[in-house]
Order: structure tokens, then sequence, then C-alpha cells
């Protein structure tokens, strides 16, 4: 890439091109940049108006790339941009009632966006959903617990999975589910070990698979890295405990591949950054 980022976001395009915006160097940055897997090379895009980190981008029905929040170096942001993957240009559209980083964003079957949770000086229990076709954004039921650094997954009956994550510098075991229809969340089972920074992938099966992130054990300052995995049953809305990675590790990230398999790679543990990976 023509420049070094972390905390940023990237997002396969409908013409094949990877686009990445935003994250961490010092401070945040606003460039864009797209990957073309056929030459192997990178290219400068148009630049976001708002430079930003730890936000959200998510592909919308007709192809845009829809980017909210994050952290511009100073404050959350409530704004909210549109990416034409035609033109290559940025427009603004409806900012967030909320500032937020940290949150997540999902697509719902209708075409809306789901925003939850994140921080923005206090801890989140907001939720907010944006209509693509009219730009403008709505708030949605609270979840019962402020959450960052969670994770959401959609399940194959339509609903969404919120996973773990910290209220403060309490770890979360606790999930819940979004109904869109209803527009309520409803507690689920909790997992087995709390955690931040952690992955979820939907498997074949219908079930989620939760791997590693970080735990803090009561009365320590640090965090840890784990290495437990468990799964989600939709039907039961229970997790059982899946056999440990090999190695413990946060801040990760999994692919699913297309035999099924879930690929984790990288991450962190006890200070140490890891090139290793391993298949589940
Ligand atoms: C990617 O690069 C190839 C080779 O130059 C080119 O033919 C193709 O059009 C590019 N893809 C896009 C989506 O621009
Ligand atoms: C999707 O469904 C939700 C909940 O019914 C609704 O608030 C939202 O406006 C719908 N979005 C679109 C694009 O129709
Ligand atoms: C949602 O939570 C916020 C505080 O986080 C509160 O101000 C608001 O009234 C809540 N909304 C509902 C519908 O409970
Ligand atoms: C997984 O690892 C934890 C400690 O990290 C250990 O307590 C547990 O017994 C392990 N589970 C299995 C199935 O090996």
């Amino acid at each position: 890439m023509s420049v070094a980022r972390y905390w940023h976001t990237a997002s396969t395009l409908a013409n094949g091109l990877v686009l990445v915006t935003g994250g961490n160097i010092v401070g945040s940055v606003n460039t864009a940049e797209l990957y073309n897997s056929s030459t192997g090379t990178w290219t400068t895009t148009g630049s976001m108006s708002a430079a930003r980190g730890d936000h959200t981008a998510s592909i919308l029905a007709n192809g845009y790339i829809l980017v909210t929040g994050g952290f511009n170096g100073a404050a959350a942001l409530k704004s909210a941009e549109l990416y034409n993957p035609s033109s290559g240009t940025w427009t603004i559209t409806g900012s967030m009632n909320v500032a937020r980083e940290d949150h997540t964003a999902s697509t719902l079957a209708n075409g809306s966006v789901l925003v939850a949770g994140g921080k923005n000086g206090v801890y989140l229990n907001s939720a907010e959903l944006y209509n693509p076709l009219t730009g403008t954004w709505t708030l949605t039921g609270n979840m019962s617990t402020p959450r960052y650094f969670h994770t959401t997954s959609t399940l194959e009956n339509g609903l969404i999975l919120v996973v773990g994550g910290q209220n403060s510098n309490v770890y979360l075991d606790s999930a819940e589910l979004y109904n869109p229809s209803t527009g309520i969340w409803t507690t689920t089972g909790s997992m087995n070990d709390a955690r931040a920074h952690h992955t979820t992938s939907l498997l074949a099966t219908g079930s989620v698979l939760v791997a590693g992130g970080s735990n803090r054990v009561a009365g320590e300052f640090h965090d840890a890295a784990l290495n437990s995995a468990e799964l989600y049953n939709p039907s039961t809305g229970t997790w059982t405990t899946t056999s440990n990675m090999s190695i413990a590790r946060e801040i990760h990230i999994a692919s699913t591949l297309a035999n099924g398999k879930v690929l984790v790679t990288g991450g962190l543990y006890s200070g140490v950054y890891l090139n290793s990976a391993e298949l589940y």
C-alpha cells in the first residue's frame, strides 16, 4: 500500500477489487486504496472527507460502500460516507445519532445496515439503522449491555448475533440477538469465557465459531489472550467448548475458506505479534 495503516477496513467490491480505507498511523488517515489481485498492485482512490480508524465499512446492495464513525485522532465520529466504485469518489451521507468507534456494522436482508455499540468517551448500548434509500439513520432497540470490541454474525434465520466485547474494563461473556422484524434485542446463552478482540465465523452447519480474544482475570491489571474456542448453536441458543487453538491470540483475523474450514492468522499474545496460522 502507499500508506502504513492499522485499524483500517478492507472490503471486496463487486468488480473484484479490494477497497482499503482509513486506519491509524500516528493519528488517523482519510486515504483509501484499491488492490487488483490480477496485477497484485495498489492504486490510490478518492479520499474520505474525514480521517478515521476503528470505523466500519459495509457493502450495500447497490455496490456502494458505507463507512461509519471511527476515531479521527481526537474524538469518535458521527459522520458516515459512501464510496462509489464506478467514480472512485466519496459523498457524505446522513450522520449517525451517536458518535461511535470500535462498533460493529451488519447488513440486514432488506438492505438496511445495523450499527451496534462502540464507545465515544462512554460505552454504548445503543444501536441504529441506516436506510440506503433515504440516507438516514434511525435509533433502534438498545442492547442490554454497552459493548465495544465485540463481533456480530448474521445467522441463517436472519437474526444478528452480537458476541462478547468490553464494557469499560469488564470483559463480557454475554451474547444478544437482534430481530430485524421487531427491532428488539434478546439475551441468548453466555459463552464459557468472557472475551473481546476475538473472532466469530459462521460455519456451513449454521453454528457460529468464536475463537481466541482477550480476557482479564479479576484483580489483574493486564489482559491475557485466550486459546479457547466455542460453538454457538442457534437452535438451542447455547455455547459449547470446542478444541483449543494451539496458540492463544487476540486481535487476529479469521477467514472462512471455500472448503468450509476457518483459517485463523496472526494476532497478539502477551505483547508478541504472531506470524502463526491455524485451521479449524
Ligand atoms: C485489474 O487489472 C487487470 C489487468 O490490468 C485489468 O484487466 C482489470 O480490468 C483490472 N480490474 C479492475 C476491476 O479494474
Ligand atoms: C428494513 O427493516 C427495518 C425494520 O423493519 C426498517 O426499519 C427499515 O426501514 C427497512 N429498510 C429498508 C431499506 O426497507
Ligand atoms: C437506550 O439507552 C440510552 C442510554 O444509553 C437511553 O438514553 C435511551 O433512553 C434508551 N432507549 C430506550 C428505548 O430504552
Ligand atoms: C484449553 O486450554 C485451557 C487453558 O488455556 C485448558 O484449561 C483446557 O483444559 C484446554 N481444553 C482442552 C479441551 O484441551
